[in-house]
């Protein structure tokens, strides 16, 4: 096992299920594009198509946030791959984060959610940003208060929980359930790994065989959904005055100091400006950044180390990477209406 590496859950939750499953998943109506495992579903949050469109209301929805500012899609923006494309975000009343937003394409795959992996679940992340002072600065309190005083939502929460008198753990399932369905496959990649050879240009072709032969970057980012879902440090950050913790954080390991979560790489091309301190702006520049094999300290993932790319390579390896844009959320839109 690599000792610097403080989680390694491989592809173990990618496994393939029974086609039983799926066909029950896709008569369910989520299509799971190509190239993408089926999703496991968890036990006590089963999907059904309303709790899905619940989810959706409730994610695009800007009462859940203190001053009725911000929803969630004003910083994971479907339009900007699902995230900000700024460095840090910016919450209630113009307070800056401290960190990226991530995107949130394909996190039915993931096995722990923020940079740091402090939220087991996407039930569990989902209810953070609302009570977070500097996020939507309002109280889980408030928040359930308000819906509850909409007729609108009282009847879709009784029609897909049973209940009116929903609860913040209600709230929490719904929008967990629609993120879920924010899928991103079928792919140039996956097409053309499913034998449509016209499916990448040349260009693509040979950046794919620098990134999984020359540059190996599927040491950490492979899989479906391009990341082994493991945390590393790559010395983002760590050379600034007070970095960010990473990891640590969570474990209190001083080991995993500026450990972070490997991200996905579906959308990557929309989901600029790229680390958990948004520092690189381009593909070009993470290129670069590898190629002189990351920044020193002393806890350096021993993955990273000089690549010796040629300039036609770094290109080429530029090109993969927006082979990589594909299809799956393009249908989850902006709800016209909101419950009143
Ligand atoms: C003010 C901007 C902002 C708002 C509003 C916001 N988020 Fe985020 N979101 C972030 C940032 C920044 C992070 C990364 C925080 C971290 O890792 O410490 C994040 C992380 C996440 C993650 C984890 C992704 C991953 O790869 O681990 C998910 C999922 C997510 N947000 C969903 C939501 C949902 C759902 C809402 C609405 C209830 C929401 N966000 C509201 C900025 C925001
Ligand atoms: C040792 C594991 C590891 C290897 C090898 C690796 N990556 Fe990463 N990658 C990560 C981690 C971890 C992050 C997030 C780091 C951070 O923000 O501190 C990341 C971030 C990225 C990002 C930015 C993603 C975003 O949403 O901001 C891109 C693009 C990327 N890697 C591409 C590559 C390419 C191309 C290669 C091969 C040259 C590669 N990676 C090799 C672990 C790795």
């Amino acid at each position: 096992m690599v000792s610097k590496t403080s989680l390694w859950i491989g592809t173990a939750a990618l496994v393939a299920v029974p086609a039983l499953l799926l066909d029950a998943q896709q008569a369910a109506g989520v299509k799971i594009p190509l190239g993408l495992t089926t999703i496991i579903w968890p036990k006590d949050n089963a999907y059904s198509a309303a709790k899905a469109d619940l989810g959706r209301l409730l994610y695009y929805d800007k009462r859940i946030s203190g001053d009725g500012t911000l929803s969630c899609a004003t910083c994971h923006d479907p339009k900007k791959g699902f995230t900000d494309q700024a460095p840090v975000s910016t919450g209630i009343r113009g307070q800056k984060g401290p960190i990226s937003a991530p995107t949130v394409i394909n996190r039915a795959y993931g096995l722990l959610q923020f940079w740091d992996g402090r939220a087991a679940t996407l039930e569990a992340q989902a209810v953070g940003p609302m009570a977070n002072p500097i996020e939507m600065g309002n109280t889980h309190a408030n928040v359930v208060k308000t819906l509850r005083g909409i007729a609108g939502y009282r009847s879709k929460f009784k029609a897909v929980f049973g209940t009116e008198e929903f609860t913040l753990d209600h709230i929490a399932k719904a929008i967990a359930t629609f993120e879920r369905t924010v899928l991103s496959g079928d792919a140039p990649y996956d097409r053309y790994k499913a034998g449509n050879k016209a499916a990448m240009t040349t260009a693509q072709v040979r950046g794919m065989d620098v990134y999984f032969n020359k540059a190996k970057c599927d040491k950490c980012h492979e899989g479906p959904n391009f990341t082994l879902n493991a945390f590393h440090n790559l010395g983002i950050g760590q050379d600034k005055a007070t970095p960010e913790e990473g990891r640590f954080a969570v474990t209190k390991d001083p080991s995993h100091f500026g450990q972070f979560k490997t991200p996905t790489l579906r959308e990557i091309e929309h989901t600029f400006p790229y680390m958990h301190d948004g520092s690189l702006k381009t593909l070009e520049e993470v290129v670069e950044f590898y190629d002189k094999g990351g920044i020193k300290n002393k806890n350096l993932d021993e993955e990273m180390k000089p690549l010796k790319l040629t300039p036609p390579q770094k290109a080429d390896l530029v090109a993969f990477m927006k082979a990589l844009s594909g299809r799956g959320w393009q249908h989850l839109t902006e709800p016209k209406e909101f419950p009143q």
